[in-house]
């Protein structure tokens, strides 16, 4: 069953129940009440009765008070309680016997009477001085108070019909409106499950909303992702494609006979220097693999920073020697982080030789600390990062002019994200790139 369906069955029942008691509760607490009612009117008319006999007529003018009685329309006895017997009925004599003779009229404490089929609600007013012993026995039939619950019943009816179908409208509405976004929502999860990532927004509130925005940034986030993967994947296959390409046109020749001695001397060179670069790339790709899925190849340490930079500056000089351009390097003292050193050595490593590559005359690192941060700049005069690469440089294979792999950076990145760092890229004061990475303290 859909869940709309679901949600206004259960409202509709609940409300039915409700209903349901209300009305139950109402009707069989509606006959005793008019049993009540009719006996305080009684109870009234007899006492208004008794007043006017006793002012007028003085207490017993039996006839008299006999004869006002006829007018009115009243079902009533005067009893005799000393005497236990009838004075006078508006009845007929048949119908006052067969009362007299059924009921106890001497018992004050039964309210109700029966006769023949019917019952009736009685209401004594006794006739003061109370010695006189006099009652006036005054009744109404119960079927009369049945008609009144009746037509009580008939009306309480046709409001619960009403109420009903009001019930059944409104949780209707009600559900709709919650479920709505609900079916939206899942024809757009559909789509993302085709990859299809053209969704359309909900409207919703509260914790649908919440959920309408989790699925477009899982959507957003699961297609970018396909689309890195997807480069990935062409850059790689191209990257590792060249060398094979190289290695199989020299092997080809070689075999065929058609290089001479020299060449092919030659091209047994370039195959040896291509199988090492494959090698090169395969072992970084593993690497970065590892970096991304095992932890545990990071082995985190204390380390004293001056003395990180120091390694860096003795691996770099030799290159920054045979370009003829200067490294300065400057390091506020004391600062120690935690990290793997290894692994940011050649991310350092990584950033300082690419600014070697692209440095027209100069290199500059930095050491500073912020507050519980500590900022490492490193920054070259070269041309700086090409507005092509700049968004994703740190993705793997991407490069730009005067590029090789395309890895470094990302290996760079994933060893600095996994010290809990950050690395971002800009232009520098001396007008190439700048590197700046932030790491914990
Ligand atoms: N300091 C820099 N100045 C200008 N461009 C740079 C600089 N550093 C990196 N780049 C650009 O970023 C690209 C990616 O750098 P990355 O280090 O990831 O790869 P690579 O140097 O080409 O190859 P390798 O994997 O051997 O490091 C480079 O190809 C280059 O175009
Ligand atoms: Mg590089």
């Amino acid at each position: 069953m859909k869940l709309q369906s679901q949600l206004t069955v259960a409202f509709t029942a609940l409300l039915l129940v409700i209903m349901a008691v209300a009305w139950y509760v109402i009707y069989s607490l509606i006959l005793d009440l008019l049993i009540q009612d009719e006996q305080r009117q009684l109870k009234k008319t007899g006492e208004l009765l008794v007043n006017v006999l006793n002012e007028q007529y003085g207490t017993t003018d039996v006839q008299q008070f006999n004869e006002i009685l006829q007018d009115q329309n009243l079902q009533m006895f005067m009893y005799d309680r000393k005497h236990d017997q009838v004075l006078l009925s508006t009845m007929s004599n048949q119908v006052a016997k067969g009362f007299f003779k059924n009921n106890d009229f001497s018992d004050t404490k039964k309210t109700q009477w029966q006769y023949g089929n019917e019952r009736f609600v009685t209401s004594r007013i006794i006739f003061l001085p109370e010695e006189s012993g006099l009652e006036l026995i005054l009744l109404t039939p119960l079927s009369d108070l049945r008609i009144v619950q009746q037509s009580f019943f008939t009306r309480i009816f046709f409001i619960f019909i009403i109420g009903a179908l009001a019930a059944v409208l409104i949780s209707y509405y009600l559900t709709r409106k919650l479920v709505t976004p609900l079916s939206k929502l899942k024809r757009q999860l559909k789509k993302i499950e085709k990859r299809q990532f053209d969704i359309e927004h909900i409207k919703a509130t509260g914790e649908i909303k919440e959920v309408a925005d989790s699925v477009y940034e899982m959507a957003n986030e699961l297609q970018r992702y396909m689309n890195t993967q997807q480069t990935f994947f062409q850059n790689a296959s191209h990257e590792l494609k060249t060398p094979l390409m190289t290695i199989q046109g020299y092997a080809e020749g070689i075999k065929d006979g058609i290089f001479t001695e020299k060449e092919a001397e030659k091209g047994l060179e370039v195959m040896v220097s291509e199988v090492n670069r494959l090698k090169v790339i395969i072992n970084e790709m593993i690497l970065l693999a590892k970096l991304d899925s095992e932890p545990s190849v990071y082995e985190p340490v204390k380390i004293d920073v001056s003395a990180l930079i120091n390694q860096v500056v003795d691996r770099a000089i030799p290159f920054v020697n045979e370009k003829g351009i200067t490294l300065r390097h400057e390091v506020q003292t004391n600062i120690t982080l935690f990290a793997d050193e290894e692994k940011l050595l050649r991310a350092l490593l990584n950033i300082v030789f690419n600014g070697i590559r692209h440095a027209e005359s100069q290199i500059e690192i930095n050491v500073l600390k912020k507050g519980r941060r500590i900022i490492i700049t490193i920054a070259d005069d070269g041309e700086g990062i090409s507005k092509e690469v700049a968004s994703n440089i740190f993705h793997r294979f991407v490069k730009g002019k005067n590029g090789e792999t395309g890895l470094g950076l990302a290996i760079a990145r994933a060893i600095i994200e996994q010290s809990n760092g950050k690395i971002t890229v800009g232009r520098s004061k001396l007008g190439g790139a700048e590197f700046e990475i932030n790491l914990p303290e």
